[in-house]
């Protein structure tokens, strides 16, 4: 530690407050909640002093550390200037305790400093739980350090684990433009019909019926959404912007130098509402246009396997129940045993490690049709969803407010109207379900066809009437 100055949140060495001490906050620029750090300096400190010891606490390099005094205001227009590394703290004004200084992350030195950058889609923000506003703040500092967005081996479509400043995955991030038949899709599914213009997301083309190229990320947010105090354990999700030069771009396209790929929806500008720059970045100087990905942003969970690795016979009845019962209300048409991490936890009742289920790839839930077939739900053959419903899933299952749950999808997810009416159905069939005693088989095989081909389906008359 430097002998002139110690971190107050940080600092474990003893520690005894002078005269010279000056108890300063430093805040993020783009931490939506904007909590400060207290740290305490001294009224000599140089600025260079401080970035050294906030590198320890971010464990980002110094260098890429920028501080700003003056105001305390977020937009762009009114952030105070840089504070040079020469400069004392009693030079740049900051004399009385309590003094906030603003802080951005991002290394000047590299050519990529003004474009490597992550956050929460502002019209999505107030949705987002905090433990997901933390990890964008660490995936920040992974691009900061220089970590590359990595792209996941399997899969369909492109989705990458993000990593905090030790390299550690913290998130998964799945744009848009990478979903199977998206313009940018890494793994050849590219619609024969993508250009450089935003007709990809009109296209016909998808891996399943009723749900658009680049419409997948909406979902993988509304089944965190509708899964109300985590019931089913679907991971924190979130819309989020990302700029790196590692995410796909398909050589189709016009090159990035040439602005191609940030022609058309691919900043999602012209259909989404309320999404803005990033604003302390576009005071940088210009530099290579890449574009902004708008998609899918969820905690990485580290799991012991997937459900294709063992038996579904470990697995509590409880713990299926609260899948199916997700899949049921969403119509997931992508419940393959790959989709449900398993994770192993301790339970202090028993005194016995547990096996979890965290179910991901929400992407083709909530689709404008209803074709779920049997084989979509691996869990349909497994005997514990013949088994009754506790109390706890009854009471959850009665107590969803599906008319609640369709304002949300549509006034701030924009979902079609098919979709909730679908969505509207599934749900008061469980809740009908449940009250007359079924369980989730005898559920589950009235909303599901039971043929391999077969387009006739008894939700959709459902619908009908
Ligand atoms: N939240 C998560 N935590 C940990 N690993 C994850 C998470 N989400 C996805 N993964 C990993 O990434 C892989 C691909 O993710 P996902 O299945 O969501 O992508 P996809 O391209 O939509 O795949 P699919 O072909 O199955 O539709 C998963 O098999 C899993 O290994
Ligand atoms: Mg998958």
């Amino acid at each position: 530690m430097s002998p002139i100055m110690s971190l107050s949140s940080s600092s474990k060495h003893k520690y005894t407050s002078t005269s010279a001490d000056l108890k300063i906050y430093v805040r993020e620029i783009s931490d939506p909640l904007a909590r400060k750090r207290p740290i305490t300096v001294r009224t000599w400190s140089s600025i260079k002093d401080v970035k050294d010891e906030m590198s320890k606490l971010l464990h980002v390099p110094s260098s890429v550390i920028h501080l700003y005094y003056g105001t305390n205001t977020l937009t762009s227009a009114s952030l105070g200037r840089e504070l040079p590394n020469r400069r004392s703290l009693n030079d740049a004004g900051i004399q009385k305790n309590g003094e906030t200084i603003l802080y951005e992350i991002g290394d000047p030195s590299s050519p990529l400093a003004s474009i490597n950058d992550v956050c929460i889609t502002p019209s999505l923000v107030d949705l987002a739980p905090k433990s997901l506003v933390k990890i964008i703040q660490l995936a920040k500092r992974g691009f900061a350090r220089g970590i590359k967005p990595e792209l996941v081996m399997d899969g369909t479509g492109g989705t990458y684990f993000l990593h905090d400043a030790r390299k550690v995955k913290v998130a998964v991030f799945k744009p848009e433009d990478e979903e199977p038949y998206g313009i940018n899709n890494p793994r050849g599914y590219v619609s024969s019909s993508s250009r450089q213009d935003d007709s990809w997301q009109q296209s016909e083309s998808s891996m399943r019926a009723g749900i658009k190229p680049g419409d997948a990320c909406l979902r993988e947010v509304a089944a965190y959404l509708l899964d109300h105090h985590g019931f089913s354990g679907v991971p924190p999700t979130t819309l989020a912007e990302a700029r790196h030069p590692n995410f796909h771009l398909n050589g189709n396209m016009l090159k990035v130098i040439e602005g191609g790929a940030s022609i058309g929806t691919h900043s999602l500008r012209s259909s989404r509402e309320s999404l803005t720059d990033f604003s302390p970045i576009s005071l940088r100087p210009t530099k290579p246009e890449l574009p902004k990905k708008v998609g899918s942003f969820q905690e990485f969970i580290s799991a012991e396997c997937t459900m294709d690795d063992i038996s579904p016979s470990k697995i509590s009845v409880d713990e299926v129940h609260k899948i199916a019962i997700l899949d049921i209300r969403l119509l997931n048409a992508d419940r393959n045993s790959a989709n449900l991490l398993v994770v192993r936890k301790y339970n202090s009742d028993s005194g016995h490690d547990v096996l979890t289920l965290v179910p991901i790839d929400h992407g083709f839930c909530l689709r404008a049709v209803a074709d779920v077939a049997w084989f979509d739900w691996c869990w349909l053959e497994w005997p514990q969803v013949k088994q009754p419903l506790s109390l706890r899933s009854q009471k959850y299952i009665l107590n969803i407010d599906v008319e609640a749950d369709i304002k949300l999808m549509r006034d701030r997810l924009h979902l079609p109207q098919k979709a909730l009416d679908l969505y509207r159905v599934t749900t008061k069939l469980l809740q009908d379900g449940v009250r007359a005693g079924m369980t989730l088989y005898d559920i589950a095989i009235l909303c599901c066809r039971n043929d391999d081909s077969g387009r006739i389906f008894p939700i959709t008359v459902l619908v009908a009437s």
